[in-house]
């Protein structure tokens, strides 16, 4: 564990370059170069899964190809709650593992041959660190970060330099720190995927980060989306965020034939299926002629008695989506940028606090993303 004077003494020798505004690219190069030490969260094994164990560990090096950044924010997800309540390892532990997937940094220094990134460029990293366009190879689906590859919960990373993207101009670490799995995962469902036109109504499932992402691109676009939730009150921000309609899953268990109802009776031209085995047979029921549906998460479970002839008879489609590729990255930043669009943060968490951020996604109270800022 770091001793309280180390983390004191590395903390004091930020705020003293902080303090001097007009230099904060600087300070923050200088404060992550000047330690030899730099404190991440690891997995620990705990009675019920795991626990996150703050540690003090030598600063990283940039090898050839390879770029250190000074990661400043990070977000949650579904996923990482998943593993930290994961209680059984089977073949494969996390313990040790440096958690969360996404995170935006600054770059503080670059190894020989680097040609894609110089000091001080504002970067996020990609999820999948090793897939960078077309189809992903086996190889790639194993450089997950936060599971195979190294995590964000870190003062520092190193990382390949084919592993990050340029964050839009517009968006503070904060804000990038929510693209890499849950925006992009939204984004490739709806766009690439679903090749998602104006006018089309979308269905949204919950209000967490893969729907809200969701709505804020639907709407982007000129889309229609209505959306869902187990609480009235995120229905009612949902509006203010431009749905047009909503319902309670929770209240009403036939919430889809108020979705229906909501398009007019024509159904749902997109989905972006989060909810699995509860939700997808009531969203196939509703999908439109000619619709397409994301397949992405199991929040209630995975499988169901799919009405796979509901497929056949509307000339849908259906597509498994796991996150996206860099090139999809790239395409996505294009059209936050385009759009300036930002996304929902719910809360901010500093970085010692980072178990708190885990136990508030826990309760449910969240809508959108939730951050921690390093
Ligand atoms: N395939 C991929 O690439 C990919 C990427 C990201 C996420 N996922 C998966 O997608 C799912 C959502 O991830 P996330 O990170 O967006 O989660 P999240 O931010 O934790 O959002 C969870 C929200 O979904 C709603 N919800 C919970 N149970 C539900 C149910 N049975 N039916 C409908 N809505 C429900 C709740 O919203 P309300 O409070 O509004 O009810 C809850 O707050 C997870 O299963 C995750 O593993 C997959």
């Amino acid at each position: 564990m770091i001793s309280r004077h180390d983390a004191q003494s590395w903390k004091c020798a930020c705020v003293r370059f902080i303090s001097f505004a007009t230099f904060t690219f600087y300070a923050a190069s200088a404060c992550a170069q000047d330690a030899d030490t730099i404190r991440q969260f690891q997995f620990e094994r705990a009675s019920n899964g795991y626990q996150l164990a703050m540690k003090e560990v030598p600063r990283p090096v940039a090898g050839d190809n390879e770029v250190l950044v000074r990661v400043r924010a990070t977000s949650l997800n579904r996923r990482d709650l998943n593993m930290l309540r994961r209680e059984h390892d089977g073949d494969f532990s996390y313990a040790g593992g440096i958690p969360l997937s996404d995170g935006a940094g600054e770059v503080i220094a670059v190894g020989k041959g680097v040609t894609r990134f110089k000091m001080g460029d504002r970067v996020a990293g990609i999820f999948f660190e090793k897939w960078i366009d077309g189809a992903p190879s086996e190889e790639s689906m194993q450089s997950d970060r936060g599971v195979n590859a190294g995590g964000m919960l870190s003062e520092a990373i190193v990382t390949h330099e084919d592993g990050l993207v340029s964050i839009p101009e517009h968006l503070s670490y904060e804000e990038a720190a929510t693209l890499p799995c849950a925006a992009l995962t939204a984004w490739v469902g709806l766009f690439k995927r679903g090749r998602i036109e104006p006018g089309q109504y979308v269905l949204l499932e919950g209000t967490g980060g893969v729907s809200i992402f969701g709505l804020i691109f639907s709407n982007a676009l000129g889309a229609k989306p209505i959306i869902t939730s187990s609480r009235d009150h995120k229905l009612e921000r949902a509006m203010e965020m431009g749905a047009i309609g909503t319902a309670n899953y929770r209240s009403n268990s036939d919430w889809h034939l108020k979705v229906k109802e909501i398009s007019g009776g024509h159904g749902v031209d997109q989905v972006l299926d989060v909810g699995g085995r509860d939700t997808l047979p009531k969203a196939l029921e509703i999908l439109a002629h000619g619709g397409h549906i994301a397949l992405i998460g199991g929040l209630s479970g995975y499988g169901s008695d799919l009405p796979t002839n509901a497929i056949m008879w509307t000339n849908a489609t259906a597509s498994g989506v796991y996150v996206g590729s860099r090139e999809d990255f790239d395409a996505m930043n294009a059209f936050i940028s385009e759009h300036e669009i930002r996304p929902l943060i719910d809360r901010v968490f500093e970085f010692e606090e980072a178990p708190a951020a885990y136990e508030y996604m826990e309760s449910g109270d969240f809508m959108g993303k939730i951050v921690i800022r390093l």
